[in-house]
Order: structure tokens, then C-alpha cells, then sequence
């Protein structure tokens, strides 16, 4: 269970192993050496095409093409019973965070946990505050899906979740109050923490996350420490990677922001694990912290100890969109329905971290999308995105504030909605045959953006697929972006309160 809460956003990574061959082998260990990586290649090119070749074990055909005919009235319908009026501040950008604040409380108090933070400090450490955090519940609308097959299957396994429960109407996932911590250090001996890019419970943000080794007030001999004024610990796992970055140090940094805003915030530095090589994390680094060290010894006056935060609320994850906007002098003025773009991720293209996952049709589905805009005579332009055509965030941010609607294939490209407006239309395909990812419905769901999902088949074991009947694809993904247009924040994000009563009876 706990397993699962920790990998719950989890995207696969390249690690690349680094050999170092030593020139001292003899022939004799060379040639068996060759001959066994001979035999290993060999094998996994064999391996590989034999994959390639192997369709995928599917039900009857029948049931197949079910799966990809749509069920026109669960989506089509609704644009056309309800009478829209556009109102002038549908289309406002403003993210309204202060809504979604955590409670706080900076007093141990009776009948409170022994382990909160308040009741952590004590007059022999080094803890200099503790701050109990009580995060509001809140529910976020179902994906739009394309038929009844495909929403079946999604809904079953998103019932394995630990974080959420569903609404009796299946139309709402419930995720409630959650607790989170801020501990304040006083001058702090840290060692280099080195397996903190590891998956483990017991790094930052997991579970079983321990502040103790902040207790730590004295120099280890010959050690020497880089010393700052105030640090934010934020070593959870995998920090260099753009995904990982984005959804768990901004968290951790974003709960922090709530200690102080003289002191946290662009004022504090940030341990985290490896350094990171993605460009755009490096800019984001810059934009929220003093500095940021990677597996150094640092002397600190202050630390702010913030792991102990929630994986999935508005809060944070609006907190950073916020926060970079803010700093980059940047804001999404363009309303919805005079922004041009429509934005496809390819995996196509080589932009992309890992194989797989390509759509091997989408020259045919870009092609009739293509002519489905005209049609449409909304001046819309279709765009393949791409990363390494932009210079800088800021570049990427006013690129985003002119799109209406981004659309393709599972895959870390998603992670850019942070970057655009809250009026977006969000379609991400994934792989039919059991593949389950709720990451990016709730990304796009706390940011108030309208999220929907479609299963295309998939026809091998790298997870590429085709989409089988491409007009009604598009039909499906122009209706959820027409219906972007007409939503409200209310209609995709709400607070949860458990008592219901009406103000008027
Ligand atoms: C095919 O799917 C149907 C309906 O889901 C199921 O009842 C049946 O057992 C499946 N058949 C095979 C061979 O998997
Ligand atoms: C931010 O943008 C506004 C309007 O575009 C401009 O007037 C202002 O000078 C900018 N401020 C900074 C600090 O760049
Ligand atoms: C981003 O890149 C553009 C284009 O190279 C440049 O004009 C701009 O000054 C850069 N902005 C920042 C904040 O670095």
C-alpha cells in the first residue's frame, strides 16, 4: 500500500550504466568477454523483433472494435441540452490559491498526535517551530472519456487508489484532509545525503521520512560544510528529473513558502539529490530558490524541514504554476476562444526520454484533425511540440498562453500543462490493455484544466499504438475542447466539506 503512494506518480527514467574497462584484461578474458556480449546482443535483438512481430493477445475481434466505436451521447450530448452563456469572467486566469491554504496550527495542544509537528519541539533540541498542517479535501470531476468500454476499464482500476474514493454518481473523486509538517531548525551540521535519489519511504516526501539527523548541532571532524543562512530540505527521490522535480520538489517547496515568506521562498537555497542536467529545471531552480546544493555538506542557520507534505493537492501544485508565472513577469491574457493553438506531443520526433508509446498512425489522424480545423473556420493551427525548440521557460510559458488544447500519447510531455493556462482542453492517450495513469488527470484537474482520456490500441509490447477509427477520435477530441470552453473552475475542482446544508433552509 505504502508502495503504491510512493510510486504513484512515478514515470520511468533512463538510467544509463557507466562501465569502466580495465585495460588490464588479458586476450583470453577479451575474447570471452566479446563473445558474451555478442551472445547478450544478439538475444536482445532477437528479443526485440520477436516483440515487434507479436501482436498484442486480444479479445475477439468484436469486442476489440467495441472498444474503439464511440458512444457518441456520453460526450456528445451535453454542449448541445445546455444553453452556455458565456460569461465575461469565465475565462479569468488568475489561479485563486488562497482558497486552498492549509490550517494551521503552531500550539501542541491536548489530544493531539505525539508526532505533529508542534509537539515535536522541546527545549533541549535544536527545533525552533513546529508547524501542524491541515490540508482542506477537495474533489475533482472524472475524465471525459469516449465511451462506456473505455470508462469502465479506466474507473476499475483507478478504484485501487489510496489517495481518493469516488462520489456514489462516479462523477467526482473525493481525496480528503490531509496533514502535513514544517520543522524549523536552528544551526545545523548536515552530511552529504547520498542515497536520497533512491525510491524509499524513508526519503523526503515518503512515509516513514525522518527529520532527526537535523538534530545534529556539531561538525563531524575534517568534514568541511558549505554554510548558508536558510536551506529547504527537499532530497526526495529522483530530483533531477524534470517529472520528479515538478512533483515533488516544488511540493516541498511550495509547503515551505507557508513557514515564513521573509524567509522561505526565493530567500532560502534547496538541498536536493543528484544535480539536475534538464535545462528547464535549473531555470525553475532559480526562479525559487537562493541557491540549490546537490549531496553537499552544508552548515545552516536555519532549516526548514517541509518532506512531510501531500503528493496531490491544489495548494502546491498551484502554488509553483503561480509562483513561476509570477517571477517570469508572465500572465495568460488571451481568452480561450482567441488563442489559436492546438498542440500535439509526439513521441515521434526524439524528444523523448524513453521509446515507445508512439502512435504509428498519426501522419493519418494529423492529417484529418487538419482538415476538421478549417472546417471549423476558428483560424485554429494545429503544432507538433517540441522541447528543444525553445530557449527558455519564458519562452515556453508565452508559447502556452496562445494553446487551447494539448493532445498525445502518455509521456513526461504532459508535465508542461504546469505552464499553461487553466482553460485547456488535456487528451491523453494511453495504451489499451490495463495501462493506468492518474498523474496527469490530476495535474490537470488542479489547475482547473479539462482533462480527457482515450485508450488507443495498442499494438506491441513497446506500448505503441494505433487509433482505429480516427473521425471519431477527433470528433471526441474537438467536443472536449468546445467544452473546455464552456466550464467553470467549479465544474472540474471543488472544495469537499463532509457536512452538506443549504444557506437557505
Ligand atoms: C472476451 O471478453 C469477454 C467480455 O469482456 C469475456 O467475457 C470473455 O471471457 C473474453 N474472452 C477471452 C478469450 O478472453
Ligand atoms: C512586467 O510586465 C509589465 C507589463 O508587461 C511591465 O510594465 C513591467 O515593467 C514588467 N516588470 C518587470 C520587472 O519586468
Ligand atoms: C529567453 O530566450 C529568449 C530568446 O532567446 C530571449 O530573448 C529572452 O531574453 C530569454 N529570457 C530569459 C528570461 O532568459
Amino acid at each position: 500500500m505504502a508502495q503504491q503512494a510512493l510510486h504513484h506518480y512515478s514515470l520511468p527514467i533512463y538510467n544509463v550504466p557507466v562501465s569502466s574497462p580495465s585495460k588490464s584484461y588479458g586476450r583470453i578474458k577479451l575474447a570471452v568477454l566479446i563473445c558474451v556480449v555478442m551472445f547478450m546482443l544478439t538475444t536482445m535483438i532477437l528479443l526485440r523483433i520477436l516483440r515487434k512481430i507479436t501482436p498484442t493477445p486480444s479479445n475477439s475481434t468484436k469486442h476489440a472494435d467495441l472498444f474503439y466505436e464511440s458512444d457518441e451521447f456520453l460526450w456528445n450530448t451535453k454542449l448541445e441540452e445546455t444553453n452556455f452563456e458565456l460569461e465575461k469572467d469565465v475565462d479569468y486566469q488568475e489561479l485563486t490559491i488562497s482558497q486552498w491554504m492549509p490550517i494551521k496550527i503552531e500550539d501542541c495542544q491536548s489530544g493531539m498526535y505525539k508526532f505533529s509537528a508542534p509537539c515535536l519541539q522541546n527545549q533541549d533540541s535544536n527545533i525552533e517551530k513546529g508547524i501542524e498542517l491541515i490540508y482542506h479535501s477537495f474533489k475533482i470531476k472524472a475524465p471525459k472519456f469516449f465511451n462506456e468500454k473505455q470508462k469502465k476499464i479506466w474507473m476499475e482500476q483507478s478504484r485501487d487508489s489510496i489517495l481518493m474514493k469516488w462520489s456514489p454518481d462516479n462523477e467526482w473523486a473525493i481525496y480528503p484532509s490531509i496533514n502535513g509538517q514544517i520543522l524549523v531548525f536552528n544551526n545545523v551540521y548536515i552530511d552529504p545525503i547520498v542515497d536520497s535519489d533512491e525510491w524509499s519511504e524513508n526519503n523526503c516526501v515518503g512515509q516513514s521520512n525522518s527529520h532527526l539527523k537535523f538534530l545534529k548541532t556539531n561538525p563531524t571532524p575534517l568534514q568541511t560544510y558549505e554554510s548558508v543562512d536558510s536551506l529547504i530540505i527537499s532530497t526526495s527521490p529522483d530530483s533531477f528529473s524534470f517529472q520528479h522535480f515538478l512533483d515533488r520538489v516544488t511540493v516541498v517547496w511550495g509547503q515551505a513558502t507557508l513557514e515564513n515568506s521573509e524567509t522561505a521562498g526565493r530567500k532560502s537555497s534547496i538541498l536536493a539529490g543528484k544535480e539536475p542536467t534538464n535545462q528547464f529545471v535549473n531555470e525553475i531552480y532559480q526562479i525559487i530558490a537562493h541557491n540549490h546544493f546537490h549531496k553537499r555538506a552544508i552548515y545552516a542557520k536555519k532549516v526548514i524541514y517541509s518532506c512531510r507534505s501531500p503528493l496531490v493537492h491544489p495548494f502546491t501544485t498551484q502554488r509553483i504554476s503561480n509562483e513561476i508565472l509570477f517571477q517570469l513577469n508572465l500572465s495568460f491574457d488571451i481568452p480561450f476562444k482567441d488563442r489559436k493553438k492546438i498542440v500535439y506531443f509526439t513521441r515521434s520526433n526524439g524528444d523523448s526520454q524513453n521509446g515507445g508509446r508512439m502512435i504509428l498512425n498519426e501522419d493519418a489522424v494529423l492529417e484529418h484533425l487538419k482538415v476538421e480545423l478549417l472546417k471549423r473556420n476558428l483560424n485554429e493551427e494545429l503544432v507538433t511540440f517540441d522541447s528543444r525548440d525553445f530557449a527558455n521557460l519564458s519562452e515556453i510559458v508565452k508559447f502556452f498562453a496562445n494553446v487551447k488544447a494539448i493532445f498525445g500519447p502518455h509521456g513526461a510531455a504532459f508535465y508542461n500543462s504546469r505552464f499553461a493556462p487553466r482553460k485547456l482542453a488535456v487528451l491523453e492517450i494511453l495504451p489499451s490493455g490495463g495501462f493506468f495513469y492518474q498523474g496527469f488527470w490530476e495535474q490537470a484537474s488542479l489547475l482547473e484544466q479539462t482533462y480527457g482520456v482515450y485508450y488507443a490500441q495498442m499494438v506491441n509490447f513497446d506500448n505503441d499504438m494505433i487509433i482505429k477509427n480516427i473521425p471519431q477520435f477527433v470528433k471526441y477530441f474537438l467536443h472536449l475542447v468546445d467544452e473546455c470552453q464552456f466550464r467553470k473552475p467549479q465544474d472540474i475542482l471543488q472544495k469537499y466539506y463532509h457536512w452538506q446544508f443549504t444557506e437557505s433552509s
